[in-house]
């Protein structure tokens, strides 16, 4: 007798429409194997705290959220402006299909943070999951990310709006000291970009020699953990085999030496 909740009606109801949320609207971010390979990796690792920063259309959220349900506990913490859905057709477009495929009711005032709740909600995944309609300024360090979430230490942060070589400069310095013994950082477009790749390729043996790179974004390090040097920073460039926009992501996995 099989019985663990993988096995349970619901879930497969659940799976059912998430595969559909993949297949409709993943290509629109670039999310529909990526959200699949985030799904399997939470499982495994059962992450405790979730930060992802550019919700879009919660695709990756959606299934994160599934692992963590899956696996018993967790929390995702997910933050959008809602910039990309009151400024791109495409995204409005896919908001009102989002709503008639999983009957939702229809909003006339559409904004991300609605649509994000009534589809978590239909999905029943509102438990492990939480939304911050929230601005990101990568000048403010990003300190209002840390501010917001409930928990002492992030375990995965995902980082799906800003891919510059700036941005990622302000993201590891404001993470890494809030990163997990065991953790892992996701910049999604990074892997494929000119700047980005060589740039991280750069920092990270940085990290490892426990030094810290010269730049004011990392002036934050100076309230960080005293800790840098016993742990190892591994990067590693997941490449899409198919041409077109965000088809990469850079992973830095965490681990002690
Ligand atoms: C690439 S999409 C996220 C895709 C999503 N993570 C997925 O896997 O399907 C980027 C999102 O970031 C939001 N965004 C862009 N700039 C932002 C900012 N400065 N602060 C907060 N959200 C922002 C946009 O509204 C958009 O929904």
């Amino acid at each position: 007798m099989i019985s663990s909740l993988a096995a349970d009606e619901t879930n497969f109801l659940r799976l059912e429409k998430l595969l559909r949320l993949r297949s409709y609207f993943g290509d629109i971010y670039g999310s529909t194997d990526l959200c699949v390979l985030l799904y399997v990796l939470a499982k495994r690792e059962r992450p405790k705290c979730v930060v992802e920063l550019g919700t879009g259309l919660g695709v990756c959220t959606a299934w994160l959220s599934l692992a963590l349900l899956e696996v018993g506990e967790g929390h995702i913490w997910t933050f959008d402006d809602g910039s990309h859905l009151l400024k791109k057709e495409i995204v409005r477009n896919a908001a009102t299909s989002v709503r008639k495929l999983f009957n939702l009711p229809p909003n006339p005032d559409e904004n991300l943070k609605a649509l994000f709740l009534d589809l978590i909600r239909e999905l029943d995944l509102e438990g492990n999951v939480t939304f911050v309609d929230q601005h990101i300024d990568y000048d403010e360090r990003l300190r209002i990310v840390i501010d917001r979430i409930d928990a002492k230490e992030i375990n995965w942060l995902f980082s799906d709006i800003s891919h510059g070589p700036k941005e990622i400069s302000t993201i590891i310095g404001t993470f890494v000291p809030k990163m997990s013994e065991y953790g892992s950082i996701f910049i999604d477009s990074a892997s494929n970009n000119i700047y980005s790749a060589p740039y991280l390729e750069r920092v990270v043996p940085l990290l490892n020699a426990g030094l810290l790179p010269q730049s004011p974004d990392f002036k934050v390090w100076a309230d960080g953990p005293q800790n840098m040097t016993s742990r190892v920073f591994e990067l590693i460039h997941l490449r899409e085999a198919r041409d077109g926009p965000q088809n990469s992501t850079a992973w830095i996995r965490i681990h002690p030496k």
